[in-house]
């Protein structure tokens, strides 16, 4: 098979695009023939070893495609069924081995490469806005990076909940996206604390912030009393160490950093979050906004083109 290789922890130039011997599906797994791989911010921590993994290592935990061979106790799964997956290292090449349980069937007439530019941050997007704390109608949420892969899925289902969106962005292309995607108020990223009071008065119920370090102090204080800071990445760089008793003047302030992991444990969990994902991109309730498609062979540029702000929405590689 082809496959984007790491053998060495480091900048997009370690990215190898490489033969490797085909993978074979051992009990519990499907082997796929992948349509389509998703790029997310997490391949570019695997690849520099911020989150550590054996090595040499094929990144690319998301993607979807057809099944062509299942393992032993493999039941429920059958070669030509369509399936997507999330949080399963080992996205970027043209086949993949999944275990069946992290597969999810895709809805008859839904796209693989809609599947798989939707999972994983589509998945990551619900579990924030419907668990870690779940919107209700009138709430005042600031979403960071709204014109990002998962700033446009938050403000989407943000509104769907009946929210109010303050989406944050960088320049105006990205803030026209992030009103198209239902973004009622767009700011900068300069002050953003006072544009917050100016249009909230009391601060926002919660703030999803997945750029970090730049944004962290900002997003504590555009809280209202008991307000939640998810905190759930670091595009930015990661939070220097945060003393608690900081919450407690700052209104009794919750704070959280979630991860995907932990919300999509069991299958039930990841299959009742998938079929409302999955769902809605098939009723067109949730748009993906797809702005870029580069050869898997360019995964460098791609990640290059990611951590330098370049992109809106979702990246896919395509065998
Ligand atoms: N915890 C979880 O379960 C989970 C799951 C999925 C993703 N994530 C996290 O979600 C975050 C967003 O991921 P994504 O794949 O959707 O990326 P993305 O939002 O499409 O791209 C990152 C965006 O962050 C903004 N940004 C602000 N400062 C930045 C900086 N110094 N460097 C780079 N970007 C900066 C940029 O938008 P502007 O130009 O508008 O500022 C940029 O486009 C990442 O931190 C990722 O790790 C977490």
């Amino acid at each position: 098979m082809r496959a984007v290789v790491v053998p060495a922890y480091g900048g997009s130039s370690v990215l190898e695009y490489t033969e490797r011997p085909d993978p074979e599906p051992g009990p519990g797994e499907v082997l796929v023939d992948v349509a389509a791989a998703g790029v997310n911010f997490t391949d570019v921590y695997h690849r520099e070893g911020r989150y550590p993994l054996p090595l040499p290592l094929v990144p690319g935990s998301e993607g979807a495609g057809t099944v062509t061979a299942v393992g032993d106790g493999v039941t429920d799964i059958v070669p030509g069924d369509r399936v997507g997956w999330a949080q399963v290292v080992g996205s970027y090449a043209d086949k993949a081995v999944i275990p069946a349980e992290k597969a999810v069937l895709l809805p008859e007439g839904l796209a693989p490469d809609l599947a798989a530019a939707v999972l994983l941050q589509g998945l990551t997007a619900h579990y924030l806005t419907h668990s870690t704390y779940p919107v209700r109608q009138g709430d005042d949420v600031l979403v960071h990076a709204a014109a990002g892969g998962m700033g446009l899925l938050l403000t989407q289902i943000v509104k769907l909940r009946g929210g109010r969106v303050i989406g944050t962005v960088s320049t105006p292309e990205k803030e026209k996206l992030a009103r198209q995607a239902g973004a009622d108020e767009v700011i900068g990223y300069e002050d953003v604390p006072d544009a917050v009071r100016r249009i909230t008065g009391a601060g926002v119920h919660v703030v999803y912030d997945g750029v970090g370090a730049a944004t962290f102090e900002g997003s504590l204080a555009s809280l209202r009393p008991r307000g939640m800071l998810a905190l759930y990445g670091a595009a930015s760089g990661p939070v220097p160490p945060f003393d608690l008793q900081r919450l407690n003047p700052a209104g009794s302030l919750f704070v959280t950093r979630p991860s995907l992991g932990h919300y999509i444990a069991t299958r039930e969990e990841l299959l009742s979050r998938a079929d409302d994902v999955l769902g809605w991109v098939a009723s067109g309730a949730l748009k993906v906004h797809v702005s870029q498609r580069y050869p898997l062979a360019e995964a460098a540029r791609a990640h290059d083109d990611l951590e330098a702000r370049r992109t809106t929405g979702k990246l896919l590689l395509i065998p």
